[in-house]
C-alpha cells in the first residue's frame, strides 16, 4: 500500500489515471496529498473535487518550497511521491528525504529526448525531428538532475510518417495512463530493487 503525493503542474490526466487505477483496484495506493507549483492547474481542481488535501506552493518563496513540501507531505502521510506533468525541479532536501521513493513519467525513451526545458510539444517535436521510427513512455526514479534517474518502465509506440507533435504526444499518453499504474503498482508490491543505480523487477 503506497501513501502517494502527486505532484501537477496542468492537465493532471495522469493524476486521473492513477486514481482510476486505485478506484479500479489494479494499484494498492491511496492519494494522500496534491501538490501543484500553481493555483490555476485543473489537475488541483480535479483533486480537490475528489476530496483529496491540496496545496499549492503559489506565492511560497522558493527557498522555503522545501519545507512547505517537506511539512505537507509529512502532515498527509505520504511515504512516496509520483511527479505526474510537475514542471519545477524538485529541492534536493525533497529528493534526499524521498531517495528511491519518488518517481516521474516522462513522455518519451528516455535517456533520449530529455533533460532540461525537454517538456511538453518540444518532446515530440524533437523525436518527430530526429526520424526516430519509435517514441514512447518512461517512468523512471527522480534524483538531482532533470530525467536522470534510473529507469522503472518504458513502453513504445510507432512514430508514423504523418505524425504531428499533437498526434504523436496523444499515442504516447495512451501508454503513459498504463504504464504509470503499472510501474506505482510495483513499488506498491516491494518488487523494486536497486543495485547499483540500477532498477531490478523481482517476479
Ligand atoms: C505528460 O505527458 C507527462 O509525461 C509529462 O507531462 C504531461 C502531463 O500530462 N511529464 P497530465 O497533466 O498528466 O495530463
Amino acid at each position: 500500500m503506497l501513501r502517494l503525493a502527486v505532484f501537477v503542474s496542468g492537465r493532471g490526466s495522469n493524476l486521473r489515471s492513477i486514481q482510476k487505477a486505485i478506484r479500479e483496484r489494479r494499484l494498492t495506493a491511496e492519494i494522500v496529498a496534491v501538490i501543484s507549483n500553481s493555483d490555476g492547474a485543473p489537475a488541483l481542481a480535479f483533486a480537490e473535487s475528489e476530496g483529496i488535501p491540496v496545496f499549492s506552493l503559489e506565492g511560497t518563496p522558493v527557498q522555503e518550497h522545501a519545507r512547505a513540501i517537506l511539512d505537507f507531505t509529512r502532515a498527509n502521510g505520504a511515504d512516496f511521491i509520483a511527479l505526474a506533468g510537475y514542471m519545477k525541479l524538485i529541492p534536493a532536501e525533497v529528493v534526499a528525504a524521498f531517495r528511491h521513493r519518488m518517481v516521474n513519467i516522462h513522455p518519451a525513451l528516455l535517456p533520449d529526448f530529455g533533460g532540461k526545458g525537454m517538456y511538453g510539444r518540444r518532446v515530440h517535436e524533437a523525436v518527430i525531428a530526429s526520424g526516430a521510427a519509435v517514441s514512447g513512455a518512461t517512468v523512471h526514479l527522480v534524483d538531482e538532475e532533470y530525467d536522470r534517474g534510473p529507469i522503472v518502465l518504458q513502453r513504445s509506440v510507432p512514430v508514423e510518417e504523418d505524425d504531428t507533435p499533437e498526434t504523436l504526444a496523444a499515442r504516447v499518453l495512451e501508454v503513459e495512463h498504463d504504464i504509470y499504474p503499472e510501474a506505482l503498482q510495483l513499488f506498491a508490491e516491494r518488487r523494486i530493487d536497486i543495485i547499483d543505480n540500477r532498477i531490478i523487477i523481482r517476479s
